[in-house]
């Protein structure tokens, strides 16, 4: 029996041990309570809506049991409107990070279910918590978006945290890839944060953005537009090039932006994933010695080269729908990923336009800032010529392009299969422009213009002269003599400007070859606060 001066003792003990239940009990409880977002019935109109909820979709990204939440406790300190009656336990953003194939990332999912994901000031701290813990620890950010926007009742706190986001955006750009998903509205200004990030998906049926909506459009413009028109995924996949990536729903997407991390590396000093190739680096593929057909004008699909070349015949194609005058998309050569840039003949004849010149820039940029080697794969005829794409600034933006492969100091290597005409040879990744290895094949025209053109201007007089029976045979013979004289090959190479003349069946050893003599490139640009890219 115990002594009669130890009951306190016990009373004590039992006191506290009761009070570790209730906490117990209270942690459950508020847990539960975040996880249950707005509720069984919101959450199932959402599912009937073909959307997944905020945790769901968590789930589907990360590696199973991955994830560890923070702020799960964190609620909204709005006293206006009633709201002090309604502040549910995480304020309707999961945040934290977890792995996706083992290797870290931070995440954040807007639940819909609650005040309609909208962002109130707590949750716009949630946000950059996990966005300053990303840039410390060196890991990618990936947004899941779904909500009406800034938080109505908080007024201008809410705008201060879309603020306060935007900065770290801006802030993280180049620094840790940032991948936004679109799975629901994203309207207003709430826009540009995704829009600062380096990827955007957009989910098919069930996801839109936009500036300003219909009903304000319908005031101000008088056009009538659907939310889908207006902003919905293939409106910009297709039109406006806003988003990169469209998916079937959400866990299409889900394992889309898995794929793509898989090509990536975590950050700006680390190297993107090397994965072991079955692949033989050196094999040969004889079908590309007769793939460009020998008529100049005729097109063939440069995603056959491509295809034909890169590991498994792989490519992760990226702003598919958008610009399809030019392919850009990650690739693996010897299990290292790559960048591929390449001229689309197979589409306005691979001509190079405003789209085409955005498109490759910041894919070139992207590339350069996370150190993925850049393959170019050129067949141009050019500028499109035209007022609209003059009028368009084609200008600066055809210069956006030229200037994102100068500046960028990562491994490159560009081959010429075809046309490599005017400014456009120059601005496709061209020797002079510090590329490491140009190839070209025997099928490549390397000159000012193409060789029709090109006898049109030099020859004028002659031609004007000639007695108009035999023009048409004098101007053929001319073009035959400008073809064999400059659209080949062998004058840039003479010069050095090509550094090979190859077989296609040896591209991709020779590209291999290439990038192995480049492991260890190291380049610079001069010290400088930062370029001034003609924007
Ligand atoms: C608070 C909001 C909200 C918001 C929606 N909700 N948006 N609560 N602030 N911004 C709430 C609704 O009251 C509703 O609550 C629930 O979320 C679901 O909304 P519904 O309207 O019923 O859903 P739906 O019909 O699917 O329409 C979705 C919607 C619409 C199109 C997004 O809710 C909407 O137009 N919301 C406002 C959009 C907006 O104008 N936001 C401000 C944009 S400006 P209950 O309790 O009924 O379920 C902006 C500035 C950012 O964001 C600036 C950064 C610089």
């Amino acid at each position: 029996m115990l002594p009669e001066e130890s009951l306190p003792e016990r009373d004590a003990a039992a006191s506290a041990k009761e009070k570790h239940h209730n906490r117990m009990e209270e942690l459950r409880r508020q847990s539960a309570e975040a996880e249950a977002g707005g509720g069984p019935e919101r959450r199932e109109r959402e599912h009937k809506s073909g959307k997944l909820a905020a945790r769901e979709r968590i789930n589907l990204l990360l590696d199973e049991g991955s994830f560890e939440e923070l702020d799960k406790f964190v609620r909204h300190g709005c006293v206006d409107f009633g709201m002090q009656e309604q502040r549910p336990a995480g304020d309707g953003f999961v945040t934290g990070f977890g792995r996706v194939d083992g290797r870290l990332v931070y995440v954040f999912a807007q639940d819909f279910t609650v005040f309609g994901g909208s962002l109130s000031e707590a949750n716009a701290r949630k946000i950059c918590k996990i966005m300053d813990l990303a840039m410390r620890a060196g890991a990618p950010l990936i947004g899941l978006n779904d909500s009406g926007g800034a938080r109505i009742q908080e007024g201008v706190a809410s705008l201060a945290g879309y603020a306060d986001i935007f900065l770290r955006n801006t802030l993280a750009s180049g620094v840790i890839p940032q991948i936004s998903a679109i799975m629901g509205p994203c309207a207003g200004g709430a826009v540009y944060s995704p829009a600062i990030t380096d990827f955007i998906f957009m989910t098919r049926e069930t996801s839109y953005m936009f500036v300003t909506g219909p009903d304000v459009i319908k005031t101000v413009t008088h056009e009538e537009v659907t939310k889908q028109e207006l902003g919905g995924a293939m409106t910009h996949n297709e039109k406006s090039g806003v988003a990169h990536f469209v998916s079937a729903d959400d866990a299409d997407c889900l394992a889309m932006i898995r794929e793509l991390l898989s090509f990536l590396p975590s950050n700006n000093v680390d190297d993107p994933p090397r994965r072991q190739s079955t692949d033989s680096p050196d094999r040969r593929e004889e079908s590309l010695n007769s793939l460009v057909p020998d008529e100049p004008q005729k097109p063939y699909d440069t995603k056959d080269v491509i295809h034909a070349i890169v590991d498994d015949g792989y490519l992760f194609e990226v702003h598919e729908h958008f610009a399809k005058n030019l392919v850009v998309g990650f690739a693996r050569l010897d299990g290292r990923p790559v960048g591929i840039v390449a001229n689309q003949p197979a589409f306005l004849a691979g001509v190079l336009d405003i789209n085409a010149s955005l498109k490759g820039a910041r894919f070139v940029r992207f590339c350069d800032a996370f150190n993925i080697p850049l393959i170019t794969f050129e067949d141009v005829p050019g500028f499109l010529p035209g007022t609209q794409q003059e009028f368009g600034g084609i200008i600066k933006h055809g210069a956006k392009l030229l200037f994102a492969f100068a500046e960028a100091t990562v491994p490159k290597i560009t081959v010429i299969t075809r046309k490599a005409y005017g400014g456009a040879y120059c601005v496709m990744a061209s020797k002079h422009i510090r590329t490491d290895a140009n190839f070209a094949w025997p099928s490549a025209e390397i000159a000012v213009m193409g060789p029709e053109g090109a006898v049109n201007i030099v020859y004028k007089r002659e031609l004007d002269k000639a007695p108009e029976s035999d023009r048409e045979r004098l101007r053929q013979e001319k073009i035959a003599e400008f073809r064999d004289r400059f659209a080949n090959p062998f004058v840039a190479a003479e010069k050095g400007y090509i550094d090979a003349i190859i077989e296609p069946s040896e591209t991709r050893p020779r590209i291999i070859s290439a990038l192995r003599a480049l492991e260890n490139k190291r380049d610079t640009n001069p010290r400088k606060k930062h370029g001034n890219i003609p924007l």
